[in-house]
Formats: structure tokens, C-alpha cells, sequence
């Protein structure tokens, strides 16, 4: 089965193809023929964060171009000698998923016409949670070439993809091959990026249940912020964590900050406050010295970290569970990487620790591929949502959200 994968809910504009051999349903490995990638990072820069309107444009600037080059990375991008001309029918069908998106329908007819039906046996597409107008450049793109090709389109949970990453092994072998490690249920995962801070229980295959999650900031905003506040650049989580590096083992912030809500006794989360507290420590210097600002990343990195671990710890002995799986983009953080690596294994010895590889914790279009595959469930109209729970995979046709635009 060779699946292409399709990412655009944030300011990721992802592509994969992949294969795999044996049953889709539990595909043991799969080869990664292309996982391609444009970061519009360096564009929402100037905004401390992602400016929807300008995801959406740019997404839809470059997902046909991104789109034959992960073909042609594949391998599988031929061209016909003459351009594919549409019935008045089909082209009538096209311009009804692409109404909102006249521009997006011009450059699919420019790129996508003159190449031959490639070997793809379906399409995976992040159909939530996200930022609705990027979501629709995806949905609209898997949508059309579900249509063009006359292959399956299957909805993809974003979060879905984040958990399915961090169960991915490299084959020390093969290039470019990953083993899909099976997960062992009851399974907790911790999910921290620029828009989530969930822990989840996991019950069996493909079930979730919601501990708690974040009253306010998702962790990586909080990081994004904190960054922001500090006169560091965005993304913030790599920039905090660099400056937190420089500070040396004996020295630490004179007044720390707080760890919040860790002995709140339950599984909720709240950064909104810390960013507050990093707010008040800021002032309290008359100058800032470099070593300040270090101090201050280093303590608002260990706060996170501290109330991140003990709280999933906690998740974990009382449902005692086997496994314990970290996603999203903020497990590219080192100390928050090393002190779960550390804590699980002094506090949990019999549970085992998935973390994704740094390469392929932020988000991509191979996570949607994979989540793809374990999913495997094509829909003749797409479930789409901006909001949509990994508890409650069921949401509104893509029928039904078009009517509703
Ligand atoms: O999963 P992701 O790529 O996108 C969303 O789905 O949100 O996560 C992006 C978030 C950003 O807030 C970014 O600052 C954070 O992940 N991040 C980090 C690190 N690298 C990325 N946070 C802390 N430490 C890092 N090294
Ligand atoms: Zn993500």
C-alpha cells in the first residue's frame, strides 16, 4: 500500500509518501519515499506566533509545488505528453471543492494535469484539530486529488499522528525504513505542542480518554511567549532551551518561579500564570544582564518540565500503564526529552518510554501517513473540524462544514 500524506493545520506545509508491505492495519514497517516540508517559521516571526491568514496563503502558495516535488522525490511523478483537459462535469466538481479557493484550483490545473495517475492507493489528510483556514487548504487538496487519481481520502487526527510518531524505529538497516512498534495498552500519552497539553489515557487501540489538559497557554505558546518576553526569536522552544544551556550547574534563579498547579490533584495544566510570574521576575532587574535572562529561561524550562513529569508520573501509576508516549513539537526540548527518560525509568522501571525522534517531532507529513495506515478508514466525504477531540474522532462531513463557511 503506498500512501501520500497531506499536513497544513499550523504553519507546516507537509508531504509525505510512504510504503508499506503486509496488512495496512498493522503494517510492521513501512519506507519513507518522500516526507517533504516548508516552514513558514521565519513569516509569522514578526507576530510572536502563527498569524492564520498568512498560514492559509502561504499554505496555499506552496502545496502544489511541494506536492510534484514529493512525487518526483518518490519517484512517481511522470509526466503525460499532453496536459489531461476536464470534462465541463469534472471541471464543475473541482471548482465546487475549491469555491472558496479559485487561486489553489488554478495551480492544481496548472501542476496536477499534466502529470499521469501516480501509484498511490489512497490519501491522508489532518483534517483537525487546527487552524481552520490552513485545514481547508489540506482537506481541499486531498479532496481534489481523491477525486483526480480515484483513490480513498482518510481523515486524519492531528494528535492521532503526534502519538503514531513516537512509535516509529529506525531500521539501523534499511534507508529510510521505520518499524511501527504495537503499542501496549492501557497507555498514557502526553501531548505538548504550540496548541495542545493533553494527557490522554489510552485504553486500547485506537480509544482516548481525556486526564486533563491545559485552563489556559499550550506549553509550547507559554515557550513561544516566555521567548518573546526574553527578545528571543520564534519559534521560542529551541531559543529558550539554548539559553537555558548556558547556565551553569551551581547557579540558579535567587527567587524561583512557581511550578503550577502541581498539587492540584488532578491531571489539569495552566501556563498562563508562569508567563506571568517570568513577566515579574523580568522587571525586578534594573538591567538584565545576559546571565539573567539565562537564569530566567533555564528556571521557566524547569517548571515546565517538573510540573509536565510529575503530573504524567502521577497519570501513569494510577492507571498503571504500560507504556507512556510523548508528541508534539515541545518533545524536541532536551531537558524535558531527559528528565522523563530519567524519571520513568527511576520511578516507573517496568513502563516503557516512547519519545519521537527530534527530526520528527515538530509537525510533518509522515505522521499523518502513519496515523493514516493505522487508521486505514477512507470516507466518501471527509470528517473535518478545527476543534476536533482525539476522545470524539467523530465530527461533521466535510459536507456539512462547507455548507457551513
Ligand atoms: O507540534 P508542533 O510542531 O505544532 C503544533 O501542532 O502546534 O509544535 C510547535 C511548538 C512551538 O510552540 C515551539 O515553540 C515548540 O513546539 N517547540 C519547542 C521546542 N521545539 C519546538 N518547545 C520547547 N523546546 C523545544 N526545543
Ligand atoms: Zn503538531
Amino acid at each position: 500500500m503506498r500512501i501520500l500524506a497531506i499536513e497544513t493545520s499550523c504553519d507546516e506545509t507537509g508531504i509525505a509518501v510512504v510504503e508499506t508491505r503486509g496488512s495496512s492495519a498493522t503494517p510492521k514497517s513501512l519506507k519513507v519515499l518522500a516526507n517533504t516540508l516548508i516552514s513558514q517559521a521565519s513569516l509569522h516571526a514578526q507576530f510572536g506566533g502563527v498569524f492564520p491568514a498568512l498560514a492559509r496563503r502561504e499554505h496555499a502558495k506552496n502545496i502544489m509545488p511541494l506536492l510534484i516535488h514529493a512525487l518526483t522525490e518518490a519517484g512517481i511523478a511522470k509526466k503525460l505528453k499532453k496536459s489531461r483537459v476536464l470534462t465541463a462535469k469534472e471541471g464543475a466538481a473541482f471548482a465546487k471543492i475549491f469555491h472558496k479557493e479559485p487561486e489553489l484550483f488554478a495551480t492544481f490545473k496548472d501542476t496536477l494535469l499534466s502529470l499521469k495517475i501516480p501509484a498511490i492507493d489512497a490519501v491522508a489528510v489532518t483534517s483537525g484539530p487546527g487552524l481552520e483556514p490552513a485545514l481547508w487548504v489540506g482537506i481541499n487538496t486531498a479532496e481534489a486529488l481523491g477525486a483526480l487519481w480515484g483513490v480513498p481520502v482518510i481523515p486524519v487526527n492531528h494528535m492521532e499522528g503526534h502519538i503514531a510518531t513516537a512509535l516509529l524505529e529506525l531500521d539501523p538497516l534499511k534507508p529510510k525504513t521505520y518499524h511501527l512498534k504495537p503499542a501496549n495498552y492501557p497507555a498514557l500519552a502526553l501531548l505538548i505542542s504550540g496548541g495542545h497539553t493533553e494527557l490522554v489515557l489510552m485504553p486500547s487501540k485506537g480509544k482516548y480518554k481525556m486526564l486533563g489538559q491545559t485552563r489556559d497557554d499550550a506549553v509550547g505558546e507559554a515557550f513561544d511567549k516566555v521567548a518573546r518576553m526574553l527578545g528571543l526569536g520564534y519559534p521560542g522552544g529551541p531559543e529558550i532551551s539554548k539559553l537555558a544551556e548556558k547556565v551553569p550547574h551551581n547557579q540558579a534563579l535567587a527567587v524561583p518561579l512557581p511550578r503550577p498547579m502541581l498539587k492540584s490533584g488532578d491531571f489539569d495544566f495552566s501556563f498562563s500564570g508562569l508567563k506571568t510570574s517570568v513577566l515579574y521576575a523580568i522587571k525586578k532587574f534594573e538591567t538584565l544582564t545576559e546571565r539573567d535572562r539565562e537564569l530566567i529561561a533555564k528556571d521557566f524550562e524547569d517548571s515546565v518540565t517538573e510540573v509536565l513529569v510529575t503530573k504524567t508520573i502521577r497519570a501513569g501509576k494510577k492507571y498503571n500503564v504500560k507504556e507512556i508516549i510523548l508528541g508534539g513539537g515541545v518533545t524536541a526540548n532536551k531537558e524535558i526529552r531527559k528528565v522523563f527518560t530519567e524519571t520513568v525509568a527511576r520511578e516507573m522501571p517496568d513502563t516503557k518510554l516512547f519519545i519521537p525522534s527530534v527530526l520528527l517531532s515538530g509537525d510533518n507529513g509522515l505522521m499523518i501517513a502513519v496515523a493514516g495506515l493505522l487508521r486505514s478508514k477512507s470516507q466518501k466525504h471527509i470528517l473535518a473540524n478545527g476543534t476536533l477531540k482525539l476522545a470524539k474522532s467523530v465530527s461533521p462531513t466535510l459536507e456539512e462544514l462547507r455548507k457551513r463557511r
